[in-house]
């Protein structure tokens, strides 16, 4: 069964072949209305589930026009009003839904839940955000990087605040796709160690840096995220923001990075706190591509994984 579960457990060849499969579907569809099927249609006859415990916007919208566009059909189900989250198993569930669909993407809160789903589905099963991790975001990402400034193999990628799901992912990615990551921010919100160990293994120089301002120096992309997660409890908001604003992105951090380097995020963001908005909106922000990438690059990992 082919899951897309994680960058780091996803061959590098098939990464690649996924960004570049979205690529072209993307300049495919460039004269063509949003609601239009694509040219060719691999999902026709296909029927794909989308779970949601958590919130969400780009994530449920894309994977639901994506799937459209290629000729499925999807069913958005919200994990609350289903069995799952009235004590029927995991494990169960996925042998049930095995039976009426052809795909799951799942976002959940424990990693476990995810892993439950892909061990016991006799179909394939996507990660749409984890407490842990955020893949699909990160072939958006890396998709849109390369979009603007080319091969992202030998770049300098800086992370500036909570050492959190979607930093994990670009972690992972720096070893998959062969670029260097920088981490800034405070130590009790590090990035796990396991994804730095793993980017380093894979070759990939990773840097820890409590100096935004040093850390930026010569980055050609500059990452941030929320400060406060679904995952976090709310009773930590204060002490999130006080550990993160040191770690806001504004134009004193961005003019420390090369002149023509990017500004990303994942998006929902909260305006003047993790990044300004002279930032967001401004020259060097993708922020939107990232968005509309997200369509583009899950519609090749929905292809991967059902091999159509
Ligand atoms: N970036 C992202 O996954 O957004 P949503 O939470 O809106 O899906
Ligand atoms: N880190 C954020 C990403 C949202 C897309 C969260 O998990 O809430």
């Amino acid at each position: 069964m082919t899951h897309f579960l994680d960058i780091h457990t996803t061959d590098p060849a098939d990464l690649r072949a996924m960004i570049d499969a979205a690529r072209r579907m993307k300049a495919a569809r460039r004269d063509l209305p949003r609601g239009a099927p694509d040219d060719e249609q691999p999902l026709a006859g296909r029927m794909v589930a989308l779970i949601f415990e958590k919130p969400s916007t780009r994530t449920r919208v894309s994977f639901d026009v994506g799937v459209r566009q290629m000729g499925g059909q999807t069913m958005v189900l919200s994990g609350a009003d289903m069995q799952l989250g009235h004590g029927e198993t995991i494990a169960d569930t996925a042998r049930v839904l095995s039976r009426y669909v052809d795909l799951v993407m799942i976002r959940t809160f424990d990693e476990a839940v995810l892993h439950e789903m892909a061990e016991h589905a006799d179909i394939p099963v996507i990660n749409g955000l984890t407490d842990r991790t955020h893949p699909c975001q990160i072939m958006a990402d890396v998709m849109t990087y390369e979009e603007h400034r080319g091969p992202i193999a030998g770049r300098k990628v800086l992370w500036s605040g909570d050492g959190n799901n979607v930093c994990a992912s670009w972690l992972q990615a720096a070893g998959q796709f062969g670029f260097d990551l920088t981490f800034t921010g405070p130590a009790q919100l590090d990035p796990e160690e396991d994804w730095i160990r793993f980017a380093r293994d894979r070759g990939a120089t990773v840097r820890i840096e409590r100096d935004p301002l040093v850390a930026a120096k010569d980055a050609d992309l500059v990452v941030t995220d929320t400060w406060v997660s679904m995952h976090d409890a709310q009773s930590a908001r204060e002490r999130r923001h006080n550990l993160l604003r040191p770690y806001q992105v504004n134009a004193r951090l961005m003019a420390e990075a090369k002149p023509d380097a990017l500004f990303m995020h994942c998006l929902p963001a909260h305006r003047e706190e993790e990044a300004t908005s002279d930032v967001m909106d401004g020259p060097q922000s993708v922020i939107f591509d990232e968005a509309e990438n997200r369509l583009h690059a899950q519609k090749a990992i929905l292809r991967w994984c059902l091999g159509v």
